[in-house]
């Protein structure tokens, strides 16, 4: 009876350790690759993931009939701060943001690119809010109320954002770092988004291609 069992080919003992060595080695093979893959993708610089010197540019945030979202697309020059930064000052000072972000522990009730809590809006495009007024303010509306949200109500949402000790410095740095991540590339997250009007000219705002955009009145 024993014998019989041992005569199938795929019931044989060696025949399964092979296989174990084999897939475990296929596999490595291809999370290797896609190791690589993925971190060519979302390196700073790449097609979807824009250089840090991409806050020296005006964001905007458009429907791709193609693709069927909306992507961010980068608009002309419109330095942040008004000042236009090399590659390597830029990214110091997205850096910086981005270290005060995980200092500060903002996923602790914010989402971003939709990952952390969800008891705050999602900032992945923050800095397209039409909660900041006009593009004429929000850099120092932005950076007044990181700096002291507690007596602002921003969203409507019915929470408060609390004061958490950020230095002018910081909140300038969260600016550019919030700049950069809305320029980045997250198939349409979040859907639906009704960016800020940023046109300069009455003409420029009819030539937009988002429905959003042409509605709105165009900022003086
Ligand atoms: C304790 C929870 C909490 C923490 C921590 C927190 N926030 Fe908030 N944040 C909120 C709430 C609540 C709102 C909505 C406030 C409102 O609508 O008036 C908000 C709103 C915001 C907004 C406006 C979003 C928009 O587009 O309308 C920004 C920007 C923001 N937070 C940035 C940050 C950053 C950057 C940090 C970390 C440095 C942070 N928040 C940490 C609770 C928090």
């Amino acid at each position: 009876m024993a014998e019989m069992t041992t005569n199938y080919w795929w019931a044989s003992e060696s025949f399964w350790k092979k296989m174990a060595i084999w897939i475990t080695a296929a596999s490595a093979v291809v999370l290797i690759f896609l190791t690589f893959d993925t971190v060519a993708k979302i390196t700073a610089g790449g097609k979807r993931v824009p250089a840090y010197s991409v806050i020296n540019h005006r964001i905007d945030y458009v429907f791709d009939e193609k693709r069927n979202h909306q992507v961010p697309v980068i608009g002309p020059e419109e330095p942040l701060f008004g000042r236009s930064l090399s590659e390597s000052e830029a990214a110091e000072l997205v850096n910086k943001g981005k270290l005060t972000v995980q200092a500060k522990n903002c996923m602790n009730c914010h989402t971003l690119l939709g990952n952390g809590a969800y008891f705050a809006p999602d900032l992945t495009k923050s800095w397209l809010d039409p909660a900041w007024g006009s593009k004429e303010v929000r850099e120092q509306s932005m950076i007044e109320f990181l700096m002291d949200p507690s007596d602002k109500l921003h969203n409507a949402l019915g929470r408060r954002m609390p004061k958490l000790g950020i230095t002018e410095e910081e909140a300038r740095a969260t600016v550019a770092f919030l700049k950069w991540m809305s320029a980045i590339d997250t198939n349409g997250f979040p859907a639906n988004f009704k960016p800020i009007d940023q046109a300069d000219t009455p003409a420029e705002a009819g030539a937009q291609a988002t429905p959003a955009a042409a509605e709105s009145s165009p900022v003086q």
